[in-house]
């Protein structure tokens, strides 16, 4: 866990960036600070691993206050990333990995082993090994970076706007990889953007600063979404936030009830609308119309389905982009449940979106 307690800091200019900021981040969880530019995320995060003294107050990780170990030996538990990489240019992909471990003593086969490790685990060939940073992308760069920053297996991860300088679909995909690498690491990550969207996306809480450093909100996403402290974070995070919330509420089994047959009823009396064919275990298989046999799945018309367990936000997206209004909900072991339409969903959606 790190702490900070009543951090300050002003700089020689008399600026002050960060105001008595008092805060705890779980361990093994990824606390995104966000906020716009010049609110003082860059400093709160810097002065973790003492890149800056705070003016005043502690900050401790896992109980130890930061200021009392050496720098050098602070440093060497907490990687860091940043917006362009920080690549050492003249050295190859495998020797930018290595490069904290080789300070550290590890011996070399050992390093190059957990270095080739570490591309797989970013999601790059390990063909990549004997390029020169200029040699990529900027998303493969960024790739690179974190997986310097992975090397030493560090306890607390720094990363400051590391994907803010890519373009939205590489960033996206990052995104996405980096939401299901973060729990897999264990590792603390403190992650900094000025992006609402990302920081919904990867944080487990999120710290929304004001500028002046002040402390507006700390955080679940979904508490930020639905209940904004003030009129500032509620700007912040937008006017479609009610929609936003609906990823982290499930589509649940409040359920329109739909007419049903059994698959190879050929017998069966249909409703105008159709009727849903289910197999012996109740499985949803496909939704016959009046007037067509119900005896092979092939012949069915397929319908959106989601899952009790799915977001609202995809059940919604479903539901508006049916050709009738409706998806068909199942458990999660396939079996039909019902349907879910405009009506059921919109009580929901104005229940998260109310509190302007
Ligand atoms: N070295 C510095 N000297 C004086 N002011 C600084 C310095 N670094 C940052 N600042 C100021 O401190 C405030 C917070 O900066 P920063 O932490 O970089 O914000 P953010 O990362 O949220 O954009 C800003 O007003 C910025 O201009
Ligand atoms: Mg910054």
């Amino acid at each position: 866990m790190i702490t900070f307690e009543k951090v300050e800091k002003r700089y020689p200019d008399g600026t002050l960036a960060v105001e008595s900021l008092s805060l705890e981040l779980p361990a093994g969880q990824t606390t995104v600070f966000v906020g716009p530019s010049g609110c003082g995320k860059t400093t709160s995060l810097r002065m973790i691993n003492r890149m800056i003294e705070p003016t005043s107050g502690r900050i401790t990780i896992d109980g130890q206050d930061v200021t009392t170990l050496k720098k050098a030996e602070l440093r060497r538990g907490i990687g860091y990333v940043i917006q362009n990489a920080g690549l050492f240019p003249h050295r190859t992909v495998l020797q930018n990995i290595m490069t904290v471990p080789k300070l550290n003593g590890v011996p070399t086969a050992q390093a190059k082993t957990r270095a080739y490790e570490l591309l797989d685990t970013v999601g790059l060939p390990r063909e990549f090994a004997t390029r020169f940073p200029t040699q990529l992308s900027g998303g493969q760069q960024q790739r690179v970076g974190v997986a310097r920053a992975l090397a030493a297996s560090p306890k607390v991860l720094l990363m400051d706007e590391p994907f803010s300088a890519l373009d939205p679909v590489v960033r996206h995909e990052l995104q996405e990889e980096f939401a299901r690498l973060g729990p897999e690491l264990g590792t603390t990550i403190v992650f900094v953007t000025h992006d609402i969207d990302e920081a919904v996306r990867l944080g487990d809480r999120i710290a929304v600063f004001e500028k002046g450093g002040k402390l507006a909100q700390f955080a679940t996403p979904e508490e930020l979404l639905s209940s904004p402290a003030n009129e500032f974070v509620a700007e912040f995070v937008g006017k479609d936030r009610g929609y936003r919330a609906l990823s982290f509420k499930q589509v649940g089994t409040t359920v329109n009830p739909v007419a049903t047959i059994q698959l190879g009823d050929s017998t069966a009396e249909l409703p105008a609308a159709g009727a849903a064919v289910v197999d012996t275990s109740h499985r949803f298989v496909g939704w016959a119309r009046r007037g067509e046999q119900a005896d092979r799945a092939n012949q069915l018309e397929q319908r959106a389905t989601v899952r009790q367990s799915d977001s609202m936000r995809l059940a919604t997206d479903a539901v508006l982009t049916s050709h009738d209004g409706q998806a068909i909900v199942v458990d999660d072991d396939g079996r039909l449940l019902g349907s879910i339409d405009l009506a059921l969903l919109a009580p929901r959606l104005h229940a998260q979106g109310s509190r302007a």
